[in-house]
């Protein structure tokens, strides 16, 4: 068996009934360490704990090494504060893959009251100690963390993300040989990033960029596979930005009715968005339109390997991972609000994508064919698509996402009660980046014609993804045409 997952999270964070419906996802199965721990010593874990934190901690280290070690049990929860001593956490991270499920503290407040109350659980005695443990905790489980798991969402979504959560650490392609697990892996690498990747693996380079996605690309990636003569059961790894994981993904969801697949974004834009998901494809008449939903078996994202990215192509991703932050409210709205003129620190960049990563997860757990709630998504993308096509391959597609998101935060203040202070520090968050939040010399009937062909339309209707604050998207929302004529118009110059 390959390492066992690690759950980690403050107590409410669902660790035990996510954990048990983890376990049925892998094929596994589940073990509860504080369940363990008075099974064996047939004492309660208030009884032990009584008998001084540093003594309790020591067995609950020596019961997590054991069933680690064992490898009987796929999925282990340890109790809120294992991680707090520095043996048990180096061990965890060393030996498992850990997720740390990560809700507020006033989600997990109420879980704990509706679950019995304060009392029942000895640090849980009102909320303002709860809030500072939990915040306390919070540093504890990002750091030892190898994904973060959004865990404010039902246990089934919840389970979904965690198996899909993949790793989001600086080293993280050193699982790959990990994740073949014995089969064969053939990587296709995006030329950039050629030297970064572990040695001794089989490699195809492609050249990257928008350009590779075409179908002599795909052909050439079946011919590859081909000629290496890569069988169902083998492995195809795509580490690269998003045209690359596009691209090699749709070949191998074709190649011999499907090969499993793990995702390696490089970019920021991959990071946070592309490489995650499962929609794979390329351009053929227009961009997209050929593809398929093909989900990796995992997502291994080094956030270092950002260093090397142009400033231009950081701040496209940057265009993302604000909208993202919209999206998601709470800490990620925090960070990216306060982000810097620079690309931030190793560890503020860290957190960034992995913050990122799991309000993807989770939304795509949640509705992975994009029926319903994944249309969230495309926040500030209807507007931002129309100018993209218009402007005719002058801006980066995070660029027209950064001026679509200008356009549907006015739209939101108009129609879905959004403060327009929100909506300012949005503009003034983006102008500070050196992004652009106007289009310079597009016309608006060409934005909008470009907006008519997109395929999100429904029968012939254009749908706005709307916010009312941040943290509270809305979607499907029907506008009338002169209000969507008139903010195409603001949104161009
Ligand atoms: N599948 C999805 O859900 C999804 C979501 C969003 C976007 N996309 C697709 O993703 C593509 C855009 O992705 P992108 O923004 O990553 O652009 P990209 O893939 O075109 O990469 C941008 C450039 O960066 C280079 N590069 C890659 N990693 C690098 C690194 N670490 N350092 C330096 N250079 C590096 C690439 O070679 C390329 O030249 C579009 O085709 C878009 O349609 C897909
Ligand atoms: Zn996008």
């Amino acid at each position: 068996m390959s390492r066992p997952d690690v759950l980690v999270g403050f107590m409410g964070a669902g660790k035990s009934t996510v954990g048990e419906l983890l376990a049925v996802l892998k094929g596994t199965t589940f073990i509860d360490v504080d369940r363990e721990i008075e099974r064996r010593t047939s004492r309660s874990i208030p009884d032990l704990f009584n008998d001084g934190e540093e003594q309790f901690r020591e067995l609950e280290e020596q019961v997590i090494t054991e069933l680690i070690e064992a490898r009987e049990h796929g999925v282990i929860a340890p109790g809120g504060g294992a991680l707090s001593r520095p043996g048990t956490r180096a061990l965890v991270r060393k030996q498992a893959r850990v997720l740390f499920l990560d809700a507020p503290a006033e989600v997990l407040w109420q879980r704990v009251e509706a679950d019995g109350g304060a009392g029942t659980r000895p640090l849980a005695v009102n909320f303002h100690r709860f809030e500072d443990l939990h915040s306390q905790r919070q540093t504890l489980y990002v750091t030892a963390a190898d994904a973060i798991v959004d865990a404010a969402a039902d246990p089934e979504t919840v389970a979904i993300a965690c198996r899909d959560a993949g790793v989001v650490r600086p080293g993280a392609l050193e699982r790959i040989g990990e994740l073949a697990d014995g089969r064969r892996a053939f990587v296709v690498v995006d030329l950039p990033v050629a030297d970064r990747i572990p040695e001794g693996l089989e490699v195809y380079t492609l050249p990257g960029g928008e350009q590779c996605k075409t179908v002599s690309h795909v052909e050439a990636l079946w011919r590859a596979f081909a000629e290496a003569e890569l069988e169902r059961r083998d492995l195809v790894v795509a580490i690269g930005g998003g045209a690359v994981t596009d691209v090699t993904g749709f070949a191998a969801a074709t190649f011999r009715r499907g090969l499993d697949w793990v995702s390696c974004p490089t970019t920021l834009v991959g990071q946070v968005d592309a490489g995650i998901g499962g929609k794979t494809g390329i351009d053929v008449a227009a961009k997209n339109d050929v593809g398929s939903f093909h989900p990796p078996v995992a997502v291994l994202a080094d956030p270092s390997l950002l260093t090397t990215l142009t400033d231009r192509e950081w701040r496209a991703g940057f265009a993302e991972a604000l909208k993202t932050g919209l999206l998601a409210g709470g800490p990620l709205w925090e960070l990216v609000r306060e982000w810097p003129t620079t690309r931030g620190t190793d560890d503020e960049r860290w957190t960034l994508v992995r913050r990122c990563a799991a309000l993807k997860h989770r939304v795509v757990a949640a509705d992975p064919t994009e029926q319903g709630v994944r249309a969230i998504l495309n926040l500030g993308h209807t507007i931002g698509h129309g100018v993209e096509h218009a402007a005719g391959g002058r801006y980066l597609h995070g660029e027209a996402i950064a001026i679509g998101l200008v356009a549907a935060l006015q739209l939101s203040v108009e129609h879905a009660g959004l403060d327009v202070a929100i909506a300012d520090e949005v503009l003034g968050a983006l102008t500070r980046q050196g992004l652009p939040t106007v289009a310079e010399d597009v016309a608006p009937e060409a934005v909008l014609a470009a907006m008519c062909s997109d395929k999100k339309r429904v029968a012939g209707r254009t749908r706005f993804v709307l916010l009312e604050a941040p943290g509270r998207p809305v979607w499907g929302v029907e506008l009338d045409d002169d209000a969507v004529a008139a903010a195409v118009a603001a949104a161009c110059r």
